[in-house]
């Protein structure tokens, strides 16, 4: 029975991986640490099989706690655990140093004295900093690391521990790249819950600057085939991009939203912009598509109409949120803005 270590299980997009591994692999467990961070939320995993996934509460920069979650010989590390908010690391950059770097430094030194057969670090393309709003370029394998937020930054760095870990110590290792992911039970601190909630309580949609920034979107369960691609076929010590070439003007996505649930575009507010934002990302994911043989299943239309129906029909899950810190963190965030 393959054993599977999955950090950051009980966030957005881990607890969509941890569902994916359960759903393609009848006979594998799934060990699923997380430290249960505001991001965090046992909510996130209800009707996933008790008989094959164990839940661990514990923070991956605890090497002691570590070393006893993770077992001998396990089939594979994967690091989703980490700070993932750009404007909180622009508010307070410590935390996600810690996490996402300390962090990745401890699970690696883990895996080895565990022997653990592969090391998947789920990176982004944010370590490629931006591009420009006027080119046809895109994020490739080899563009340079240049990370422009401290988030960014931090994510960068973790890939060069990750790479000093194999280079080092000869640790088995693979980075996924990849974009912007959308989908359900994501924190409502990104831009589309964000908009989705407010819309939902006819409450302004604050858009940066002239939105015109471009992201490169991508359904969450896309991102998982991906995840799991990598780990199944990616050479040892490669980086893969992962995209869906599916770049959208912010704006563009925000009255896709207000249409979609029947409210007007008055509830657009423009505000200021977010400090160092990136312009433009944009994936090239050739080397996914032929080397990994993977490919996105779900269209941008198909994906946005899912994700508006899972909130619509979770509005528990979002109140359950809304109702505690967040207040707080919207306050900061956008009371001045
Ligand atoms: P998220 O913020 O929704 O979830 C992060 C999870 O990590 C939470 O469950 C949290 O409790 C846990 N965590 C945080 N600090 C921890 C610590 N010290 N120890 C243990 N657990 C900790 O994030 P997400 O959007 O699901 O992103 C998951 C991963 O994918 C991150 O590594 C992120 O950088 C990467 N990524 C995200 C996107 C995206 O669009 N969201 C795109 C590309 C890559
Ligand atoms: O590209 C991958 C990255 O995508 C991941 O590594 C990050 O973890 C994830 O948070 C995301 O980063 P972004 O900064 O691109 O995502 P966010 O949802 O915060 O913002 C998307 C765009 O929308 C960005 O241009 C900023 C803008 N925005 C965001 C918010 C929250 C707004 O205009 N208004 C908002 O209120």
């Amino acid at each position: 029975m393959p054993i599977y270590f999955v950090t950051g299980g009980a966030g957005f997009i881990g607890s969509a991986f941890v569902r994916y591994i359960l759903d393609r692999s009848p006979d594998a467990r799934v060990i699923n640490y997380d430290a249960l961070t505001y991001a965090g939320n046992p909510e996130n995993l209800k009707g996933v099989d008790p008989s094959r996934h164990t839940f661990i509460k514990g923070d991956i920069c605890d090497r002691g706690s570590v070393a006893s979650a993770m077992p001998d010989g396990c089939d594979a590390v994967f690091n989703l655990a980490a700070e993932s908010h750009v404007d909180r690391s622009i508010h307070s950059a410590d935390e996600f140093l810690r996490t996402n770097i300390i962090g990745t430094q401890v699970l690696l030194d883990e895996a080895r004295a565990k022997g653990v057969r592969r090391f998947v670090q789920v990176s982004t393309d944010e370590v490629m900093g931006s591009l420009a709003d006027d080119s046809d370029e895109r994020f490739t394998e080899a563009s340079p690391l240049r990370p422009n937020s401290p988030y960014a930054a931090s994510k960068a760095a973790a890939e060069f521990v990750v790479r000093a870990a194999r280079e080092t110590h000869g640790v088995d290792t693979v980075v996924t790249r990849c974009g912007n992911n959308y989908g359900p039970r994501q924190f409502p601190e990104k831009l589309i819950p964000l908009m989705i909630s407010n819309a939902m309580n006819d409450e302004p949609l604050p858009v940066y600057g002239d939105g015109m920034n471009v992201r490169d979107w991508i359904y969450v369960d896309d991102h998982c085939a991906g995840i799991w691609a990598a780990y199944e076929k990616g050479r040892s010590g490669q980086a893969y991009n992962i995209g869906a070439r599916n770049e959208q003007h912010n704006i563009d996505v925000v009255r896709s939203i207000l249409d979609a649930l029947g409210k007007p575009h008055s509830l657009i507010r423009y505000v200021s912009d977010r400090p160092g934002h990136d312009r433009r990302y944009a994936i090239d994911p050739t080397a996914a598509e032929t080397e990994l043989e993977w490919m996105p299943s779900t269209t941008w239309e198909a994906g946005l109409e899912k994700t508006i129906l899972w909130y619509k029909e979770n509005q528990d899950w979002v109140e359950h949120i809304r109702s505690g810190d967040y207040r707080e963190y919207y306050k900061l965030m956008y009371g001045s803005r």
